[in-house]
């Protein structure tokens, strides 16, 4: 048998790969993670979940205050922001967890190989100008902002940036104009927004947030109109122009009309985000990759190339730090040799935007496309504790089999819509009806009971509506 370096080696150290690393470790595989950025945990922890939610939660508070909300409630403060300061607090999160990432490293015995690793075969990488081999390799490389054809983003000119350039402004823009009106749009465009920018979401598509149901996406559409974004769907950019610190967006109706110019000190492109695989060297192993720029894999996560394995954005399905989590679990566990499994069809998405927005499962026009269903909705305005936090916007939607009752998907608009989908996901994992959640007792008062109560429609009626 050949004698390889490592048992496994995992290239990149985002969600997907160090994870698969420490649970490969964890498993007695001798195990080394190559990453070419300068600190651990991908672009989740350096650019993307982490430091997003960091201003999410520090620019909700400035809301909070500023819009009256506070003072509704008897606390009467005049915000003054400090932009330095949170933006200090914003990089604090991410050096703290990614030296984290670093600790759990060493605690587990994985080797950090630093650089940017290239396959020479199906078993051995160039790395950091040195050559590994590994028994098993897995491909954890993430993705990367799509470009904006004919529009260059230029983070450090400040002026059009991509989500990156867009979480490190150093000033508030007066108007920002954000390119695609999917998650990373509406997360970073309410950031700037609570700041005090005026912000126009151009959106291609008829509603925002493809994806998800389309009862929840009408709704948030009239969330975010109520809190002062403009929106403009069925809108397409035909050009952008950057004259010093400003921009000209012009935009017109996708199916043709009349172009309009917009004014934007600020032009954030987020029209999605592309697997990385360039520089891999995948046609050293023979690796070809699907229509859309991913590899392909089994169940097992393992790719036509004995040996080689794919996880995370890098693969079909959604974009997201926990399903990559979760296949980094799984890719491990086969590795070693045991049986890790993950469920695609039970994948919460959640937008960590105010109210929050979160689903899993089938949305209502998908599970219709399968079969017979049932559905209800409970509004969080007759959720007694949604009520007495002065949050009235939402609500949760349960769809169930017409026939068996089995839930098929939860959709909820909420201030902790996040938090509550977990319930909606376990539920969904262990198979349950929507009788099973109707009856489970849930602590009174939480936002959680909307959706016993959106079971209980189900079932026949709930009580509060
Ligand atoms: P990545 O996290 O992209 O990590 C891949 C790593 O591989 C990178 O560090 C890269 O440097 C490294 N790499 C690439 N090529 C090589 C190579 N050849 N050699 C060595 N290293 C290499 N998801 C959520 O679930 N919740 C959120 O709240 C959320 N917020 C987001 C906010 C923003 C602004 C963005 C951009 C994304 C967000 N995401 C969120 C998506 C989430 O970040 C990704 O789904 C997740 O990071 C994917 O994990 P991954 O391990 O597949 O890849
Ligand atoms: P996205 O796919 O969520 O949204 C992109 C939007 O841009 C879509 O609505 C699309 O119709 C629109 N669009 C595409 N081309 C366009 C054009 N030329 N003009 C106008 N609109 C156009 O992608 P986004 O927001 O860039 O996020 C990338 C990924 O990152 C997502 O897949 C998401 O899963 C992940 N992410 C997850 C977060 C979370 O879980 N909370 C937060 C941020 C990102």
């Amino acid at each position: 048998m050949a004698d390889y370096d490592y048992d496994l080696l995992v290239i990149g150290a985002g969600p997907g790969g160090y994870v698969a690393a420490i649970r490969g470790a964890q498993l007695g595989l001798k195990t080394a993670c190559a990453e070419g950025r300068e600190t651990l945990g991908g672009t989740c922890l350096n650019v993307g979940c982490i430091p997003s939610k960091a201003l999410l939660h520090a620019s909700e508070y400035f809301d909070a205050a500023a819009n009256g909300a506070m003072a509704s409630m008897g606390i009467k403060v005049t915000p003054e922001l400090d932009l330095p300061a949170m933006q200090g607090q914003r990089k604090d999160a991410v050096s703290g967890l990614t030296g984290g990432i670093e600790f759990l490293f060493k605690k587990n015995k994985v080797d950090w190989l630093k650089g940017y690793a290239q396959f020479k075969d199906a078993h051995t990488v160039e790395v950091g100008g040195e050559t590994k081999t590994a028994k098993n390799i897995v491909i954890a490389t993430g993705s990367s902002v799509t470009p904006l054809p004919g529009v260059e983003i230029d983070n450090a000119g400040g002026v059009v940036v991509d989500s990156t350039g867009a979480l490190e402004l150093s000033a508030v823009p007066k108007k920002m104009v954000v390119i695609g009106g999917g998650v990373i749009g509406l997360e970073l465009g309410s950031v700037w927004r609570r700041l005090g920018a005026e912000v126009t979401v151009v959106e291609f598509l008829d509603q925002l947030l493809p994806g998800m149901d389309m009862d929840v996406r009408k709704e948030a559409s009239k969330i975010f109109k109520k809190q002062g974004m403009t929106l403009k769907l069925k809108t397409k950019v035909t050009g952008v122009s950057v004259e010093g610190k400003a921009a000209k967006v012009t935009v017109e109706p996708a199916a043709g009309g009349d172009a309009e110019v917009l004014d934007a000190d600020v032009v954030l492109v987020a029209i999605g985000r592309r697997p990385n695989t360039e520089g891999l060297g995948l046609d050293k192993i023979g690796l070809e990759l699907n229509q859309r720029g991913q590899i392909e894999t089994d169940h097992d996560f393992g790719t036509k190339v004995d040996g080689v394995w794919a996880i995370g954005d890098v693969i079909p399905g959604p974009m997201l730090a926990h399903k990559a989590e979760d296949e980094g679990i799984a890719v491990a566990e086969n590795i070693a040799g045991l049986t890790g499994i993950v469920n695609h069809d039970v994948i919460p998405g959640v937008v960590y935007t105010q109210p929050e927005i979160a689903g899993v499962g089938l949305t209502e026009e998908a599970a219709k496309e399968k079969g017979k269903i049932k559905t209800s909705k409970f509004p969080m305005l007759a959720n007694s504790r949604a009520k007495t936090n002065h949050e009235p916007d939402g609500f949760v939607k349960v769809i169930a089999d017409a026939e068996t009752d089995r839930v098929l998907g939860v959709w909820c608009i909420a201030s902790v819509a996040g938090t509550m989908i977990a319930q909606a996901a376990q539920a969904m994992e262990f198979g349950a009806t929507s009788e099973d959640i109707a009856y489970t007792c849930h602590a009174h008062p939480t936002h959680s009971e909307a959706i016993k109560e959106a079971a209980m429609g189900i079932q026949g009626k709930p009580i509060h509506m």
